[in-house]
């Protein structure tokens, strides 16, 4: 049975922590405190900002959205043990609402084969991590890793054990996207009807999307009485994904009457979020996806095209304004004004500080230089690509290109550094685009991997403007940045000029975090 009609899910959102476990997906730390702010604004009520012990990089990313970020409650992550616990408190206590998320794997396979643990072992350390963590921070959570496979007697023992020990959130994650609707749903009835004190918990659930079930488990989960959902912008995460929180949100409204329960996400908000983060992580959205592709509110079909001009709800459950798509096709050009780039730049549902709408204003007056009409697209691109290259250290300041009939192409790039050097160099490839990235490689010394280029036009009319994605491999890592003007091969190079950035950033970074911890070892040896 449904539960009651003012109850009110908790969206918990791991795009920062889960969703940026998955391949390809790493974010900045600045790129990092965009995207919560951004879901500070969408409504989420938690945001797990990272996790503190993984890497110094890890802590100084979740701490900032502590310090900075207003709104929602902040959590880490840590394992079950004092060192983890210590670290995810430190980095998240400056936050006004902190939260310590601890977990322990407790299926069989994993106690096994990873843990190397008996079924005491684990109670008591999950106990004793639970009680560490409420000692230190007054909101903590409990996940009992790979909850789905575990015995369900000994799961139950263990959330028992984890609420006695002062967990207020239990989580239950179905780690490998094993589960199925009615199962887990089956899972929360019992949990809640057996734990003792039970009724003073919010009991939460966390699917991944191996059989493409993420969503429809989650939803089950509610149903059986699940009143928080941990989800991620776009769906990403480990493998196949995490639950999208825009389709468990979309259908949690849609279907009110079902589900019987509300959430405090602002639905406007979720186009531009979503855009958001794909333009960050380089994971375009596909055109089919629900709620937010390119064909989710497009009707081709002659019959269908009939039936929406006679009603919109013949062929529509949902409007697209609801989602945030208010897009108008309202042409903005080089006469328009400060102030009418303002309103559509918020009708489409971006907050800019005044500093940053400068910074796109000018951008759109120079593409409106080049571009006779710009589209809705157009300008989402300028507000997506604020940050793209910009930071440096290369900049591009010059670019020649040509191509042949064989397919042979030349390219001159001119960069400047942020330290003030200019240098040139000149290429041939296959290709503009390929000669333009091994001129870029012999200026600044970087040989990348590449391993996709792709290109796609975000805009209508003969001059549309075309969006380069790259994709490389360096050291191990992948790495991906993005590119848009009127023209494909600067669009690329662009691209590629900001994979480069990241690349020494990362460097410098590195070489920053060896020197302090040399500093400190030689200051613990005095
Ligand atoms: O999938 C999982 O089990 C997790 C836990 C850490 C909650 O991500
Ligand atoms: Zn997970």
């Amino acid at each position: 049975m449904a539960p009651g009609k003012a109850d009110r899910v908790l969206i918990f959102d791991t795009t920062l922590r889960d969703g940026e476990q998955s391949p390809g997906c790493s974010m900045t730390p600045e790129e990092k405190l965009r995207v919560a702010r951004s879901l500070a604004e969408l409504g989420v009520d938690i945001i797990e900002a990272g996790f503190p012990a993984a890497s110094p990089g890890d802590w100084e990313s979740v701490n900032a959205i502590a310090r900075q970020v207003k709104g929602p409650v902040i959590c880490g992550l840590a394992r079950c043990n004092r060192d983890d616990i210590d670290k995810a408190w430190s980095a998240v206590r400056d936050s006004t609402r902190p939260r310590i998320h601890v977990f322990l794997a407790t299926s069989a396979i994993h106690r096994e084969h990873k843990l190397n643990m008996a079924k005491e072992e684990i109670l008591k350390t999950a106990a004793e991590g639970v009680r560490y963590a409420a000692s230190l921070c007054d909101d903590v959570e409990f996940s009992p890793e790979d909850a789905s496979r575990t015995e369900l007697e000994f799961l139950t023992e263990v959330v028992q054990a984890a609420v006695d020990a002062g967990a207020g959130t239990i989580n239950v994650p179905d780690t490998v996207g094993y589960t199925t609707p009615q199962e887990f749903q089956e899972t929360f009835e019992h949990l809640r009807r057996t734990v003792r004190g039970g009724e003073k918990v919010t009991f939460s659930v966390h699917c991944h999307n191996d059989l493409g079930m993420a969503v429809a488990n989650s939803l089950s989960a509610v149903l059986g009485g699940a009143r928080q959902v941990e989800c991620t912008i776009n769906g990403i995460g480990e493998r196949a994904g995490n639950c999208s929180l825009e389709e468990l949100v979309m259908a949690i409204r849609t279907r009110e009457q079902v589900f019987g329960v509300t959430t405090g996400i602002h639905t406007q908000k979720l186009y531009p979020t979503c855009r958001l983060v794909s333009s960050i992580t380089g994971m375009p959205i596909p055109r089919n996806k629900a709620i937010t592709g390119e064909n989710a509110f497009a009707h081709e079909s002659g019959i269908h095209q009939h039936g929406m001009l006679r009603h919109a709800s013949t062929y529509e459950i949902m409007r697209p304004v609801d989602v945030g798509l208010s897009r108008t096709n309202l042409v903005l050009g080089k006469h328009s004004g400060r102030h009418a780039f303002r309103e559509r730049v918020r009708e489409l549902g971006f907050e800019l500080a005044e500093e940053e709408l400068n910074k796109v204003f000018t951008r759109f007056k120079a593409l409106a230089d080049r571009k006779k009409e710009l589209f809705d697209g157009d300008i989402e691109a300028l507000v997506l690509n604020l940050d793209t290259e910009s930071g440096g250290p290369w900049f591009l300041a010059g670019l020649e290109a040509s191509s042949m009939m064989d397919g042979r192409g030349q390219a001159r790039v001119l960069l400047r550094h942020a330290d003030g050097r200019e240098s040139a160099a000149r290429s041939e490839g296959d290709g503009p685009v390929d000669a333009a990235f091994k001129a870029i490689e012999t200026i600044t010394g970087l040989v990348l991997d590449l391993r996709k280029f792709e290109v796609r036009s975000v805009s209508g009319g003969e001059d549309a403007q075309g969006e380069a994605l790259v994709t490389v491999q360096h050291e191990g890592r992948t790495h991906r940045g993005t590119g848009v003007t009127t023209d494909i091969v600067e669009s690329g190079v662009r691209a590629f000029l900001e994979v480069i950035n990241r690349v020494e950033l990362g460097r410098d970074r590195q070489q920053a975090l060896g020197e302090y911890r040399a500093a400190r070892a030689a200051q613990a040896a005095v």
